[in-house]
């Protein structure tokens, strides 16, 4: 059972020093052995999502995150909430899929983060209506919301909150597991 399982990880922060990238590659850091993580780095590249632009193969950015995806045996999404809602890039680049399928039935895990108290849990409850349109699979353990997220992670990126640290690691268990199984069953 020592398969690699691999990751693509997204977050929804196109900011240079976002506490959700920062959140998502401490994630990453306290991943168990077997899990191999891709950070997608196209996010604030895609064009505005345009049917009539979702042609023939489509625009090249947009071909490279569907090739990413489905090279993939799950996902890992970080975001801030931008407004009440999830941040315009993150949902623009989940427009895209839709047609295109590749959520569907793909092991995900959503951490949305913010200094707020409320840790951006409606952009959070946003972003899980649209990946459950999209059928992506939400895994066990997977549904992770960090409020005031500057109290837990330091200015290295190293999460200080042991109760943090221990929902990351059911949540990167959650997604091992979910891997695992689609590999058994072949789906
Ligand atoms: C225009 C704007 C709107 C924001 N709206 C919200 C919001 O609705 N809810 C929230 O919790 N935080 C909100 N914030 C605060 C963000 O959570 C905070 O800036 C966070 O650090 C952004 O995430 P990042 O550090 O990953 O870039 C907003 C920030 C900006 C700049």
């Amino acid at each position: 059972m020592n398969q690699e399982i691999k990751v693509l990880a997204i977050s929804g922060s196109l900011r240079q020093k976002s506490s959700n990238t920062a959140l998502m590659k401490a994630t990453i850091g306290l991943a168990p052995e077997h899990m191999i993580f891709t950070v997608y780095g196209g996010l604030g590249d895609l064009p505005h999502f345009n049917p009539d632009l979702d042609i023939d193969e489509g625009p090249a950015s947009v071909r490279e995150l569907r090739e990413q995806l489905k090279q993939v045996d799950g996902v890992l999404i970080c975001t801030p909430e931008y407004g009440n809602g999830v941040p315009g890039a993150l949902k623009n680049a989940l427009d895209w899929l839709v047609s295109s399928g590749e959520f569907v039935n793909k092991p995900t895990a959503v951490i949305s983060a913010s200094p707020s108290p409320m840790g951006g849990s409606l952009a959070h409850a946003s972003l899980l209506l649209t990946l459950q349109m999209i059928n992506a699979e939400i895994v066990e353990n997977g549904k992770v919301i960090i409020p005031h997220i500057t109290l837990k992670l330091d200015r290295e990126g190293v999460i200080t909150n042991a109760e943090t640290r221990q929902e990351l690691q059911a949540l990167l268990q959650g997604l091992k597991q979910a891997c695992r199984g689609q590999h058994i069953t072949g789906t």
